[in-house]
């Protein structure tokens, strides 16, 4: 038998060369030194052959065997140090990773998307202003002057920063966001549309309808000739698009600075179909948002010429609207942060 011993040397080199992790080095092992690798088949051999190969068989063998043996070793160790560790433990990367839960967005984030998705269809653009308003924009452009009584129950939370446009005022975080009307018009002419997420804060104490911090959605269209009609339609279309098309809606005079004539919209109670339960307090109705047609004053405010033009606008509540499609009945559900709540939406 003739054994080609530079072909073996090369092979062995190259193996080497190949090696790059733990298990590689397992699979040298096994070709060559295990009980039925190469090496032991050399020695198997080494009985049938003739004393003067014999000799130089077992030499190399011998010699490939050290060798190997000498390398896995150190490789071992060298593998060993390289591979990653944590606070000195090693880690194997190659086990399954722990899958993150995946989050979602907030049920109030939801809403007011599904709410502005609607409007966007119907051909409003969405906009946003900033919680932090002049006195002017919240209140007297909007047709409520110092004296207003309508003041009281907006009067809000005052900064410590003076309005760079009218001396002696102060900025104060939005009571609504009615005052992005004014930052639009001022921005924009007519024709316009546009719907205005956001949150606003009122001093108003905590309770399981009440907070001092909640989220509006306003809307404003200004052409010429926008009727009331445009208005009762508009929202009818985002009542039965939002809540069902089996719901009723309705119009009920009421009084908004802003707006004239004004009316709250109600919807038939979702629960009892109109006939009186205790979600609708027995009045078959639940007042979803104010509405109107934007008043002259406002108009001048801004600078629109008011025998030019006409406007509609309404105002909602996000959580109250959130509440009543959902059945919650504690709007500080929406702030706890509590997983059990928030994972159901
Ligand atoms: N800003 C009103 C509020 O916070 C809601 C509102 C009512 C907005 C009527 C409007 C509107 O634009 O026309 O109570």
């Amino acid at each position: 038998m003739n054994f080609d011993f530079a072909n073996i040397q090369q092979q062995i080199a190259e193996d080497k060369n190949q090696i790059a992790s733990v298990q590689d080095l397992e699979r040298l092992r096994l070709k060559y030194l295990a009980k039925k690798g190469i090496i032991a088949e050399l020695y198997a051999a080494l009985g049938s052959l003739p004393p003067e190969q014999k000799a130089l068989v077992g030499k190399n063998a011998n010699i490939w065997r050290q060798e190997l043996e000498a390398f896995i070793a150190a490789k071992k160790t060298d593998l060993a140090k390289a591979a990653p560790t944590l606070g000195g433990t090693a880690i194997d990367v190659t086990l399954p990773g722990v899958a993150l839960p995946l989050g979602h967005a907030h049920i109030l984030t939801t809403v007011m998307e599904d709410i502005c998705a609607i409007f966007e269809k119907l051909g409003f653009a969405v906009v946003e202003g900033p919680e932090m308003e002049t006195e002017f924009n919240n209140f007297d452009g909007l047709n409520i002057p110092p004296e207003h009584p309508a003041r009281d129950g907006l009067d809000t939370f005052y900064v410590e920063i003076p309005d760079p446009a009218a001396p002696g005022k102060k900025l104060l975080l939005r009571s609504q966001t009615s005052p992005m009307q004014i930052r639009v018009m001022r921005e924009h002419q007519p024709p316009l549309a546009v719907v205005v997420p956001g949150k606003v804060y009122r001093p108003d104490a905590v309770d399981a309808s009440h907070s001092f911090m909640f989220h509006q959605i306003e809307g404003l269209l200004v052409d010429k000739d926008v009727k009331f009609s445009d208005l009762k339609g508009l929202l009818t279309s985002f009542c039965r698009k939002f809540f069902g098309t089996d719901i009723r809606m309705r119009l009920r005079p009421h009084y908004f600075p802003f707006t004239e004539p004004s009316a709250e919209v109600d919807i038939s109670c979702y629960l009892c179909g109109g006939k009186g339960c205790s979600v609708c307090g027995r009045k078959g109705w639940l007042e979803i948002m104010g509405c109107g047609m934007v008043h002259p004053n406002v108009f001048q405010a801004v600078g629109y010429p008011p025998d030019v033009y006409t406007g509609l606008a309404f105002g909602l509540g996000v959580e109250r609207i959130a509440m009543l499609k959902y059945g919650i009945k504690d709007i500080r559900l929406f702030y706890d942060g509590d997983e059990r709540f928030l994972r159901q939406f």
